[in-house]
């Protein structure tokens, strides 16, 4: 079993808040991400596939293929936007790095599955010092 990982970054707008609180009780939970006029972020996204090493092309899946897959169904709908309102596949959740990388491993891991290969982790760097894995499931 071999591991390959694929880099992307996006830049993004998002606030985290609960509608039900005022903007102070958000900001005291919530701290700078509770801002009501919204705030970025330039995200660093790590893809980790696993598989066996084909014999006949020596990957485990062609890095275009994963590269093209990310750009169709992550990239492409979250770079430059308001995660909170402009991402299809975001509507309703709250746009936490953790629940980012659910959302995001949900989008991919049945097209990477399609390639050969099985979806190992997502890993969301948010800001220099604060990241999150995810490796599936609960
Ligand atoms: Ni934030």
């Amino acid at each position: 079993m071999v591991y390959i990982t694929r880099r992307e970054r996006f830049t993004a707008a998002h606030r985290l808040f609960d509608p039900k609180l005022s903007d102070a009780q958000n900001t005291e939970i919530f701290g700078g991400c509770a801002n009501p006029n919204w705030h970025g972020h330039n995200y660093e996204m790590f893809v980790t596939v696993k598989g066996e090493v084909s014999s006949e092309h020596g990957w485990v899946m062609n890095l275009k293929t994963l590269s093209d897959i990310l750009k169709e169904k992550v990239i492409g709908k979250m770079d430059h936007k308001n995660l909170n309102m402009d991402v299809d596949f975001l509507k309703g959740v709250m746009t936490s790095t953790e629940n980012l990388a659910i959302a995001i491993w949900n989008q991919i891991e049945g097209e990477i599955a399609k390639h050969g290969a099985q979806l190992h982790s997502i890993k969301i760097r948010e800001t220099e010092n604060n990241y999150v894995e995810y490796f599936g499931g609960k």
